[in-house]
């Protein structure tokens, strides 16, 4: 019997202090072989803003000269002049000095804004950069220069989701460069917005083909709308969140292992790449595979009532991710979403999958070894390209950047004919390994799992590309019970837009400019 309870899991208001709160600090531990340049990094990629709101711009280049230049104006460091790219760094570096801070001192109050850029490889030949730049090589990144379209089957993006159904000019060739404006407020968004369409236009630079708004979800606690974490179908997310070794970002402790810098930002102690070349393009940057994902809430609630003979909706929904919709994950409460003494949030990524003895759940009767979660990052579980039980199976770790778009699903209105998804980037430094690896081998897959034997047909249930001829989720059950399958759904997710972006570092952005 599943019980369920109204409850979050105690101290669930940290997840909002941790959306809007400031990050402990930067201090690092002293590892020299950690260091990372943070002023040099855009910010996005070690640090998650925790700002509510996001506009995405896609532009294709009209004047490459002009537009070189204004890519120079971002990271001029005259804020008067231009909204600045922002870096790992803690708040502070290109903004001018907030309310309350002391212009004396450092700035360290956080801004209201943050400002990041994407190119793709079209858009570094659109900019005549292969052209001004002989050397310019980014040989162990082919994927990037094949590009989002061309790599779709891939990664599952087929059907509704193929990229002959994409919009805004994504995957056409078009698609140049993407400017991604966090803001705290509309306010901000307004005010930046308005300063960055501008200087798009100035000199034929840029036109602005496509944008785009995610914001955080609201809801309503005493009497205030406040933003949540929470994803359209119901969930909690951000709590698993990478941690990278050196870098600035600092979430509540959980048993993994940080990741090694160079498997997010460029660096030239990696271990399956070749930095790009020029040296001075590459080092620091990373790669970003941006999406646009629509969500079928409908679709999904009413997928979840039909089986209802067979699984309590709540738990079903609860296996097919990992956690319960609070965030609560299967692993410390497989019966309830409330377990009893409540659970700290510094506590609900705190688990193992399979320990270094093979003790755990190495068969998922707790969390079905193809939940989404469990697959997308299998913690300790030997899969197919990793590991050892309990070890720190780190190599296609994702660090990831959304918001969701669309209002709050409305059950009361199911049918209200507005498209809700996700928004964001899938950041990691070799797109073959990380993003297209985990989609690739473990999300749409049933032989990921070593000599753990999922049913040849199965997918990740989430957001596996099905077809309900074949789909098939096996939820196991312990006490020798049998398992429950379930069968017969489609898709949940539909690829609206994807882009393959290389991040460049503040250096790389003034190179750029500098070619005149
Ligand atoms: C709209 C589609 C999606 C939804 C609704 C969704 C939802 C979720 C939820 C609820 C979690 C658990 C929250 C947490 O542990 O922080 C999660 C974890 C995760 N998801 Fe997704 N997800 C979606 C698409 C994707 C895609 C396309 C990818 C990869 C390309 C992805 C990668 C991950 C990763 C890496 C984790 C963390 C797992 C861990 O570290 O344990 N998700 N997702």
């Amino acid at each position: 019997m599943v019980q369920r309870g109204s409850t979050r899991p105690a101290e669930s208001g940290g997840l909002l202090s941790r959306l809007f709160g400031r990050n402990a600090g930067s201090s690092r531990p002293a590892n020299a072989k950690a260091a990372l340049d943070l002023p040099d990094i855009q910010g996005f990629i070690l640090r998650g803003y925790k700002m509510p709101m996001v506009r995405h711009f896609l532009l294709t280049v009209g004047v490459p000269a002009e537009a070189r230049k204004l890519l120079g104006r971002l990271v001029s460091g005259n804020e008067a002049d231009a909204p600045q790219i922002t870096t790992a760094e803690d708040w502070h570096v290109g903004f001018e000095p907030g309310p309350g801070d002391n212009p004396a001192g450092s700035p360290r109050r956080k801004p209201d804004y943050c400002l990041n850029l994407g190119i793709t490889w079209p858009g570094l030949v659109a900019l005549e950069i292969r052209d001004r730049v002989p050397a310019l090589s980014f040989k162990s990144f082919g994927a990037f220069i094949a590009g989002a379209a061309e790599r779709a089957k891939l990664v599952g993006d087929t059907g509704e989701s193929g990229p002959q159904h994409w919009i805004g000019g994504f995957g056409t060739g078009g698609d140049h460069v993407l400017v991604t404006l966090h803001a705290l407020n509309p306010e901000a968004m307004t005010a930046y917005s308005e300063r960055l369409s501008a200087l798009f236009a100035e000199g034929g630079a840029f036109r602005e083909i496509w944008r785009a708004d995610g914001m955080a979800l609201m809801e309503v606690r005493d009497g205030q709308s406040v933003p949540t974490f929470k994803v359209h179908f119901g969930y909690t997310d951000g709590i698993s969140m990478t941690t990278i070794d050196g870098g600035p970002e600092r979430y509540p402790p959980d048993h993994q292992q940080p990741c090694e810098p160079w498997l997010f930002v460029l660096r030239d102690d990696a271990e399956n790449y070749l930095m790009p070349e020029p040296r001075e393009l590459g080092l620091n940057g990373s790669f970003a595979v941006f999406k646009m994902i629509r969500t079928d809430v409908v679709g999904f609630e009413a997928f979840l009532q039909s089986n209802k003979d067979k699984i309590d909706p709540e738990l079903l929904a609860a296996k097919m991710c990992g956690r319960w919709r609070n965030g609560v994950p299967l692993m410390l409460s497989p019966d309830s979403d409330s377990p009893e003494g409540g659970l700290a949030s510094a506590q609900l990524n705190n688990f193992e999958y399979v320990n270094a003895d093979g003790s755990g759940d190495p068969k998922g009767l707790r969390c079905p070894v193809g939940a989404h979660m469990r697959r997308i990052n299998p913690r300790g579980q030997p899969v197919t390209g990793q590991g050892q039980p309990g070890g720190s199976n780190n190599t296609h770790r994702l660090i990831r950047r959304g918001l969701p778009y669309g209002p709050v699903y409305d059950p009361a209105q199911p049918d209200d004919g507005i498209e809700r998804g996700l928004l964001g980037y899938f950041i990691n430094s070799s797109i073959e390994n990380q993003y297209e690896f985990v989609l690739g081998h473990w999300v749409n897959d049933s032989e990921f799992a070593g000599k753990v034997r999922l049913n040849p047909k199965s997918k990740d249930p989430m957001i596996g590309t099905q077809d309900p001829a074949e789909s098939i989720f096996v939820i196991p059950r312990a006490n020798g019970e049998a398992p429950i399958k379930i069968t017969g759904f489609s898709s949940f997710v539909t690829t609206r837009a994807a882009a393959y972006c290389f991040l460049p570092s503040i250096t790389a952005v003034r190179f750029i400019a500098r070619l005149g």
